[in-house]
């Protein structure tokens, strides 16, 4: 398996195919370009939900892109005034629109370096998850910092795990995701969590591979190789 030049996370995030200028980093909060039909539900009428029974309410969006959606959920919160929202975005590349809302927080940096210092009622990560080296590492992440009824939701693609066991990698990977409570929708490509869970990784990340090619997205993806 090794033939393949896989690269560190650090190497990724230096590749073209992940540094990238002409992905789609602006999808709406809502609308046909929009979070909503990336995944499934309105994460804003979500979170105002949830403030019925709390007084804040937060949501993390990992690989958030220009952080259009956030900003506009940002300033839907401000207009309504209801409660408090508090949103945070996290990107490699800082592309953010300007933005001013006071609860919303654009943070350039790598998943990998993010260091969350409280734990969030809604973690996104849209269309993130295909550009990324270690996957299982930032799944762990975001399920780590949930609330305990706290909501994960994530695009991803099975077929950019690869493990070292001939056809049944992607299989063992969903297989042990599951095991963790997580769902996986191979058909809709979501992976879906409630709630806070801490896990151990059983398999070492080797590399990732920014040469797969597109994915079900049809732009080219990274594969990443564990065993
Ligand atoms: C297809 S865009 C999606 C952006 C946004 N979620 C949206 O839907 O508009 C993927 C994003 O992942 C970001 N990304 C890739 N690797 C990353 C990393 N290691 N840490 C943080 N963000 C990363 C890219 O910079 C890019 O903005």
């Amino acid at each position: 398996m090794n033939e393949k030049r896989l690269l560190s996370t650090t190497k990724l995030e230096d590749s073209p195919v992940v540094a990238n200028c002409t992905m789609n980093r602006e999808r709406d909060l809502r609308g046909s370009n929009g979070y909503e039909v990336e995944v499934g539900f309105d994460p804003l009428e979500w979170l105002q939900w949830r403030l019925a029974r709390q007084s804040t309410v937060r949501w993390l969006d990992l690989c958030c892109g220009s952080g259009k959606a956030l900003i506009q959920a940002a300033v839907a919160c401000e207009n309504i005034g209801v409660g408090s929202v508090r949103i945070t975005g996290v990107d490699l590349v800082g592309m953010f629109l300007p933005n001013k809302p006071t609860d919303l927080q654009l943070i350039q940096c790598s998943v990998f370096d993010y260091q969350p210092t409280e734990k969030f009622d809604l973690i996104t990560c849209v269309h993130g998850l295909h550009y990324l080296g270690d996957k299982l590492k930032a799944i762990r992440l975001a399920a780590s910092s949930l609330v305990s009824d706290g909501r994960f939701v994530a695009n991803l693609d099975a077929a950019n795990f690869c493990l070292a066991e001939a056809g049944k990698g992607q299989r063992r990977i969903v297989r042990f995701l599951r095991e963790q409570g997580f769902e996986y929708l191979p058909a809709k490509h979501l992976l879906k969590l409630t709630g806070h869970r801490e896990f151990e990784i059983p398999f070492k990340f080797c590399g990732a591979d920014d040469s797969a090619g597109p994915n079900y997205t049809k732009q080219p993806v990274v594969t990443s190789y564990y065993e």
